[in-house]
């Protein structure tokens, strides 16, 4: 008989996946709250365009990015671990998730590593989050989102808040990515919560943008 113990004091897998959509802010700053975390380990994977985007909105390279995950796999690499259900993962982040990405998994294309990861999130019933990045959408965009909804995937477009009064890109990124984790039952506090002691208080009748 096999050891049936769970393995004790394992850190949670957490894939991030960045693909060529507008927003490697909000990948790279994921893999920077994940890094201080303990108890999560990273794997990114990082698509041949999403390589583009590194380069044309990023102040970082996509070897520094690289350097903030624990584990890299190739987009090209379908016998990566995180390509089967049997490697235990805890939840994977497609931030931000092209059109593209997004219409592979809802029609079961699983050719490329992003797209077969998140179908074995899918059918593994763990957290799979989208983070899709386009505008305006269509209604072939709407319809591949209600089908990834139907299936199961947490659909979260980067849409900032304001509530929060953010002073900085960063703030809004902070914040999206704050909320971004709560999908996946991991708290941090990059940004203040609406209602806490330390957050956001309920204000009237502030004027845009004002103190
Ligand atoms: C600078 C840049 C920005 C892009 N922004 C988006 C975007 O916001 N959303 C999107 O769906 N595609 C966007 N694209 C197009 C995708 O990169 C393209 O569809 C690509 O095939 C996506 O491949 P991937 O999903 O494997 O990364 C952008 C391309 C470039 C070069």
């Amino acid at each position: 008989m096999g050891n049936a113990r769970e393995a004790e004091g394992a850190r949670r897998r957490v894939i991030v996946a960045i693909t060529g959509a507008s927003g490697v802010v909000y990948g790279a700053r994921l893999l920077e709250i994940l890094r201080e975390l303990d108890t999560v380990e990273s794997h990114l994977i990082l698509s041949r365009a999403g390589r583009l985007t590194v380069q044309q909105e990023s102040r970082i390279t996509a070897a520094q990015l690289s350097k903030l995950a624990d584990f890299v796999h190739q987009p090209t690499n379908l016998g990566a671990p995180v390509s089967s259900g049997s490697f235990k993962t805890y939840a994977m982040l497609i931030v931000p998730c092209s059109i593209k990405t997004a219409s592979n998994i809802a029609a079961g294309n699983t050719g490329e590593l992003i797209s077969r990861a998140a179908d074995v999130m899918l059918k593994e019933r763990r957290p799979l989050a989208i983070a899709i990045r386009e505008t305006p959408l269509h209604r072939g965009h709407l319809e591949t989102l209600a089908k990834l909804a139907g299936l199961g995937a947490i659909i979260f477009p980067p849409v900032p808040g304001f509530y929060h009064r953010p002073r900085s890109i960063g703030d809004i990124v902070d914040q999206t990515c704050m909320r971004l984790l709560d999908q996946i039952g991991i708290a941090v506090e990059t940004a203040p919560r609406w209602g806490e002691d330390d957050g956001v208080r309920a204000i009237g009748g502030v004027g845009a943008l004002g103190k």
